[in-house]
């Protein structure tokens, strides 16, 4: 098993917390198709027990607890104290009490042997600097036979507005425009053949990755940035050291750049995703 990336104190996505469980109803309405497509790629039903990597909020989580039903059991890790705590409060004001919270890189879940029916991940996985091994990770957290289902972006020109922000980010912290597809940023497993790649080299078979479109509709580009600002924490993180002038010049030419998407009905970000999904195999190779 590899060793935890960082201390768990102190994460950078603690700084977005309170912001992305604000935003709930606009994440989960964002990603509501790809949602129910993931959990059904999974497998997940009434009474499974299931991994949810990278929780966040618990937006997910939610979903999942209410498909398995007080039969089943959900348990939530997220490497941020922070963001799993609101999980928490969030599953509780929810109702649901088959839901359980445990604080954990995704590189080093420590549950192997735990005979979880399926495990997903949202929006998570592409912030691993070591993606492989958190998918073995999960992998020996299944019972033979159990399904994985994970969700990250696809490719920057099929997501303008978030290559829109992270270009505009780094231009005005100064800063050189790495690669898009480096390892733990938005785009990391966007390029075609590394998400299915990752799955097989991780021991799974009956390999699946498709494109899901999923546009954000809001009302107008600054409802777009009043989320990116509090709960887009790579961005936020790319604008911290700067003064405060300075950073919010860097938000203008972002709103400026993204009303391009505005029209008639309001303003419509294009997302594309990728869902991808396998099941273990009967022999999986430990992490
Ligand atoms: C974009 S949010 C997605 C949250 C939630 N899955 C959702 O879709 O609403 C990304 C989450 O990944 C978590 N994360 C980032 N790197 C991680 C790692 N190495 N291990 C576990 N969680 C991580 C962050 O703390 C954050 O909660």
């Amino acid at each position: 098993m590899a060793p935890a990336a960082a201390p768990l104190q102190n994460q950078p996505w603690d700084k977005a917390a309170e912001g992305w469980s604000r935003h709930s109803s606009l994440v989960n309405s964002w990603l509501r198709d790809v949602t129910g497509a993931m959990l059904s790629s999974a497998d997940i039903a009434e009474g499974g027990r299931v991994l949810d990597v990278a929780a966040g909020a618990g937006g997910q989580t939610i979903d999942i607890a209410r498909r398995v039903g007080p039969s089943g059991a959900v348990l939530a890790t997220d490497i941020s104290a922070r963001i799993l705590g609101l999980a928490s409060e969030n599953a509780a004001a929810a109702g649901l009490s088959n839901v359980t919270t445990q604080i954990a890189d995704a590189q080093s879940l420590g549950l192997a042997g735990a005979g979880f029916d399926a495990a997903v991940s949202r929006l998570g996985l592409m912030f691993c600097q070591q993606p492989l091994v958190a998918l073995q990770e999960m992998a020996t957290a299944l019972r033979p036979g159990g399904r994985l289902a994970v969700v990250v972006f696809s490719q920057p020109q099929s997501n303008p507005c978030v290559a829109i922000l992270m270009s505009t980010a780094l231009r005005h912290a100064g800063r050189a425009a790495a690669s898009p597809f480096a390892p733990g940023t938005l785009f990391s497993l966007g390029k075609p053949g590394v998400l299915a790649g990752l799955l097989e080299a991780a021991g799974f078979s009956d390999i699946k990755v498709e494109p899901f479109a999923a546009p954000m509709h809001l009302p107008s580009s600054r409802h777009y940035l009043d989320f990116i600002r509090s709960s887009g924490s790579p961005i936020m993180e790319i604008l911290a050291p700067l003064p405060a002038k300075a950073q919010n010049d860097a938000w203008t030419d972002m709103q400026e750049q993204l009303n391009r998407f505005a029209n008639a009905d309001g303003w419509c970000g294009p997302n594309e995703l990728l869902l991808g999904s396998g099941r273990l195999a009967a022999t999986v190779a430990s992490a």
